[in-house]
């Protein structure tokens, strides 16, 4: 195995910095599209879908902890949205999944830097029904259900060729058949408590808008906004 090269980076890490959006876009109180952040996020998620440069604006990240507090965030994709909550497919025995199974407090984070935006959500993820998750597998080209049911996902394996091993056994098994969908694939729901939109300013007095599940009784206070569906929101230090 090769040793860490000594060459120096191409770059200075601590003087990378990015000039934002050259005309001003403030994200004041009165652009929000909605008063509730479900709507909020469709306008901003339909913009970055829309904007060329962003090839996965439904990448996001997925932070899990585990029971005794262990952090973990890897990216995953957003399958699939609306008042209910966020989903996304993955392997109920993979790390994330064993961490969900202990602590279902989630967050997801998109950035979508074409656009200077991002989205942070944190809530609770919990299954989606077995029917529900049948009905997306077989929505799949057929390639991925068959790495699905290859890849027991976050497992040690020996090395690739175990893998391609696997697959041509499963691919042989299911010739001309349906591919069952294994009992440790399926999709989760996020429930959204919070969600904040992020902007960037090109002087970086950046914008923050938070909505959090709320009291209605606490809100429209001088700092507190009373929004839509049990919502309030605030605006918060960049
Ligand atoms: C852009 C991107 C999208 C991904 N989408 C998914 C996904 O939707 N579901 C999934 O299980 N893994 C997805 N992965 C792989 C995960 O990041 C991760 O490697 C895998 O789920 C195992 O994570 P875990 O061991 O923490 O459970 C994606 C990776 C990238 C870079």
């Amino acid at each position: 195995m090769a040793a860490t090269p000594s060459a120096p980076l191409s770059v200075d890490i601590s003087g990378m910095r990015i000039k934002y959006l050259d005309k001003k876009e403030l994200f004041l109180e009165s652009d929000l599209a909605c008063r509730e952040p479900i709507g909020q996020f469709k306008v901003w998620f339909d913009e970055a879908c829309k904007t060329p440069g962003i090839l996965e604006a439904n990448a996001m990240c997925l932070a899990t902890a585990s029971k005794d507090g262990t952090p973990s965030c890897r990216y995953v994709l957003l399958k699939n949205f609306g008042k209910e909550g966020f989903r996304f497919f993955t392997n109920y025995s993979s790390r994330k999944g064993k961490d969900l199974a202990e602590n279902p407090k989630a967050a997801l984070t998109f950035y979508w830097e074409a656009l200077k935006r991002s989205v942070r959500i944190e809530g609770l993820a919990e299954k989606i029904s077995a029917s529900e998750s049948d009905k997306y597998f077989h929505e799949r080209p057929r390639d991925s259900q068959i790495g699905a049911v290859v890849s027991h996902q976050s497992t040690i394996i020996h090395g690739r060729e175990e893998l391609a091993a696997r697959e041509r056994e499963i691919t042989a098994q299911y010739e001309n058949k349906e591919i069952d969908r294994p009992d440790e694939w399926g999709g989760y729901l996020v429930v959204a408590n919070k969600v904040e939109f992020w902007q960037g300013q090109s002087n970086r007095v950046h914008d923050r808008i938070v909505f959090r599940k709320a009291d209605a009784s606490e809100a429209n206070g001088e700092t507190t906004h009373l929004g839509e569906d049990g919502w309030v929101f605030e605006r918060l230090a960049p």
